[in-house]
């Protein structure tokens, strides 16, 4: 098994600088028409927003304001409820404390919710999707963050989202080229669970079944439930999980999925996907809409700490992503049918089917937590030297939307 030279590379700082400004370039043509820059600006003004329908009926008192290394604290605000259910559980009652930023290089910031000063926030985190309103005032000074995890093609019909011209200053999406980018789990060099031959001989013993899918949305704009028929129509059995399937299972249910997918405690418990997920050769990771760099739990840490290989369906370029050979990509084969037959082919041949789990070898998978650490670290830092990472979205809605006058979405191509 040869794992390309290439994955190997971005390990290197030098490699992994190279990559960098190689992806900046490539997005650079984005920013042209999206972002400018602006002269720096100094003061607050005191003004307290005049309506707060979305805000919560929290409140909070910033517990302890006091430095001891001189440096102001910065308060990073979490505007709209409606996405605090993400950050909560990794928060864990550390509201209104700097916890979460100790170990960061620059560590003077807390995180707040609820009724606060308008004076007292630097920064506003907020998820336009869900709300009516935007914020009625941006004083000269606070920083605006744009939070999203969905696609544009999912409920961006808010006012709020369009209002947005030259407020917002960094963005914290699943996108690469965001400032903050944040993805559903990370491969990572050295292996935590290296299998035996006898282990590999067992994993494959126990796979009686083909394909396994779990969904919940039905409609969406992908079609994945049509991928599924037409996946079956070439022979290949799939049980589909969840509300949109035939097949429930305890404690595994949509709900309980969601709720792990933010828990930072929280694998499913009991294991239902591990028991369910060992008996299936593969996963299909059918994502919603088909968007550029949107990849989620469904073909990253969350499935691929199993034994089993993920059948990608999405907009993301796969190797980016992920290790070599560790998944199969529908957009690699010229048609359904394609497919469908090198299933079958890898089904009826186990060292073929095995081949995809040498990657396990090399690597293993980390959850999402690490680095939202490290992206609330850089935000502290950028809020103390906010010269350094000084910019404005002129138009937030057309950066998440089409960036350089391209979707970053398509239809459905492979439904014949
Ligand atoms: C918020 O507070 C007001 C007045 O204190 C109360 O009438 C209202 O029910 C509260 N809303 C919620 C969602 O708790
Ligand atoms: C407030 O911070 C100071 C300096 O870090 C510390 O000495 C003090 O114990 C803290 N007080 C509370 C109530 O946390
Ligand atoms: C922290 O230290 C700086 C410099 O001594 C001071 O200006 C600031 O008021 C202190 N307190 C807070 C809450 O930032
Ligand atoms: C597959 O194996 C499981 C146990 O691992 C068993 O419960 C199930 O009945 C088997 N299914 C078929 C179709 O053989
Ligand atoms: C996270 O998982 C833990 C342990 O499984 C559980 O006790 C807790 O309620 C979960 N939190 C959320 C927000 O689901
Ligand atoms: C996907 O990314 C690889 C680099 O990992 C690149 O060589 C390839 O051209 C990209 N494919 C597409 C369709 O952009
Ligand atoms: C099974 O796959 C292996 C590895 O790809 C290949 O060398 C072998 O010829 C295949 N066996 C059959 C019977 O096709
Ligand atoms: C944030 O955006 C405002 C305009 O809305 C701008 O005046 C300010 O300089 C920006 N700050 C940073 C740190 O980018």
């Amino acid at each position: 098994m040869k794992l390309e030279a290439k994955w190997f590379c971005r390990l290197t700082a030098i490699c992994v600088l190279s990559n960098m400004i190689g992806i900046s370039l490539y997005y650079s043509q984005y920013f042209i028409n999206t972002l400018i820059h602006v002269a720096p600006v100094k003061e607050f003004s005191n003004e307290y927003p005049s309506h707060s329908t979305d805000a919560t009926n929290w409140t909070i008192t910033l517990r302890n304001m006091t430095n001891t290394t001189g440096k102001q604290i910065k308060n990073i605000y979490f505007y709209n409820p409606q996405f605090y259910h993400v950050f909560n559980d990794w928060i864990s009652g550390t509201w209104g404390t700097s916890k979460k930023f100790e170990g960061c290089p620059v560590s003077e910031c807390i995180v707040t919710k609820g009724k606060i000063p308008i004076e007292k926030i630097d920064a506003i985190m907020f998820k336009p999707r869900d709300m009516s309103y935007c914020p009625p005032i941006k004083p000269l000074g606070q920083v605006w963050i744009f939070v999203e995890f969905e696609t544009p093609n999912y409920y961006f019909r808010t006012k709020c989202f369009y209002d947005l011209k030259n407020k917002v200053n960094w963005t914290m999406t699943y996108r690469r080229d965001a400032d903050f980018p944040v993805a559903h789990g990370y491969f990572r060099r050295g292996n935590k669970r290296k299998y035996s031959q006898k282990d590999l001989d067992d994993i494959f013993a126990k796979k009686n079944k083909t394909a396994v899918v779990f969904i919940s949305h039905c409609p969406t704009v992908g079609k994945r439930l049509q991928f599924i028929k037409l996946l079956q129509s070439y022979g290949i059995q799939v049980d589909v999980f969840g509300l949109c399937g035939t097949k429930t299972l305890k404690d595994c249910g949509n709900e309980d999925r969601y709720k792990a997918s933010f828990n930072v405690s929280g694998e499913l418990k009991p294991d239902c996907f591990g028991t369910v997920l060992s008996q299936y050769k593969f996963f299909l990771s059918l994502e919603n809409s088909l968007c550029m760099d949107y990849t989620t739990e469904k073909s990253l840490h969350r499935i691929m700490q199993h034994p089993i290989i993920p059948v990608i369906r999405d907009g993301s370029n796969a190797s980016i992503f992920h290790p070599p050979h560790s998944y199969i990509h529908t957009s690699n084969y010229g048609s359904v049918k394609e497919l469908a037959q090198h299933m079958k082919m890898l089904s009826a041949n186990k060292t073929a089917y095995l081949d995809y789990f040498q990657w396990k070898q090399h690597y293993h998978t980390e959850d999402m937590y690490k680095e939202w650490n490290s992206a609330f670290c850089r935000i502290c830092e950028r809020l103390h030297y906010p010269e350094k990472y000084r910019r404005v979205y002129r138009d937030i809605a057309a950066w998440h939307i089409s960036p350089g006058g391209k979707h970053v979405c398509h239809g459905p191509m492979d439904l014949r």
